[in-house]
């Protein structure tokens, strides 16, 4: 069976900038997956690419098989989307919008109006089924661009930071839509610079940079790559790091009463770090493990020497 997504030395360029630079790789259908990379590594665009918002200059793109350009209506019609900008009419109440969408991409009026019921009711936000776009709250707004995504029952729900700048609270209540969602079959591709959101949500992730895939993994994969921290609470503070021939420390530092150990995978070294301490006469009263968070490990592979872009203006 074809993937859900699969991109192709994708590239897009922007006069100087190549905003995608040989971008690949495949999303696996009913996958929940998660595209994470620096602001300007090139997400929306690749998205803006499977919607047909924007021209690739190279390579290819497909949904469900169907190419993103040549065979555009069959893969759009299997888009939901919810985008970073808000791009909504304002004319209208928005369940008229929601039902003028579904009609666009083929669904007759009566299911329309149905559809977007459901969709209003699913986000939560159907008692404003009468409200202009613009008379909602900011968080009412992403809510309904969960809904207009939704309103076409699509297989392949597209998020592109669904969460950004939304309290707590609602950005629970959206993961919990989309996890359900997610369950029940549908495709899940989300950007999001929460870290917390990929790491709870996502079966794998792409590591993106400069327009190009760094890496493709699971996040647990990802967290093991990055380096924990063991903190061990000793009896009596010793005054100096004890010198400790332990495989897979990396750095021994000690903090107050509390040794702190820096070490490949602290699970797998912790036991033998206890017997060393033991041996070397330490009186072991607590031992924690940090692991290494999604974030820090991303923030390594994305690092570059280069001074760092300018936020991205979200208007
Ligand atoms: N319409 C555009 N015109 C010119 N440059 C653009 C346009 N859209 C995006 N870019 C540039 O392309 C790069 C990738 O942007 P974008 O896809 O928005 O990245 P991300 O979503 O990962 O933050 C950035 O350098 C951005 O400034
Ligand atoms: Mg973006």
């Amino acid at each position: 069976m074809e993937p859900a997504i699969r991109a192709d030395g994708l590239r897009k360029s922007y006069g100087d900038v190549q905003a995608l630079d040989g971008l690949s790789f495949e999303v696996e259908r009913g996958e929940f997956f998660g595209l994470l990379g620096p602001n300007g590594a090139g997400k929306t665009t690749f998205i803006n690419v499977l919607v047909g918002l924007v021209r690739k200059d190279g390579g290819t793109a497909e949904v469900f098989g169907f190419d993103v350009e040549e065979e555009y209506r069959q893969a759009r019609d299997r888009i939901g989307l919810s985008p970073q900008e808000f791009n909504v009419d304002r004319f209208f109440p928005i369940h008229e919008v929601l039902e003028h969408k579904a009609g666009y991409h083929g669904v007759p009026k009566a299911a329309a109006e149905r559809r977007a019921e459901e969709a209003l009711k699913t986000v939560g936000i159907w008692d404003k089924r009468d409200t202009r776009f613009d008379w909602l709250s900011g968080g009412m707004k992403r809510r309904f661009l969960l809904a207009r995504a939704l309103v076409t029952d699509p297989d392949l729900l597209i998020l592109d930071e669904p969460t950004a700048g939304v309290d707590v609270q609602l950005r629970r209540d959206l993961w919990r839509v989309i996890e359900r969602l997610n369950a029940g079959g549908t495709t899940v591709l989300l950007t999001t610079h929460y870290i917390e959101e990929a790491e709870r949500l996502c079966d794998r992730v792409a590591i993106t940079d400069a327009g190009r895939v760094v890496e493709v993994a699971t996040p647990d994969e990802l967290r093991e790559r990055g380096s924990d921290q063991v903190h061990v609470t000793l009896g009596e503070s010793p005054t100096t790091a004890p010198k400790l021939d332990v495989d897979g420390v990396i750095e021994t530092e000690l903090d107050g009463d509390t040794l702190v150990v820096t070490a490949g995978g602290g699970g797998r070294v912790a036991p033998d770090l206890l017997r060393e301490l033991e041996h070397l006469g330490h009186e072991v009263v607590d031992l924690r493990i940090r692991r290494a968070s999604l974030e820090e490990v991303f923030v390594d592979m994305t690092r570059t020497d280069e001074p760092a872009a300018d936020p991205e203006v979200v208007g």
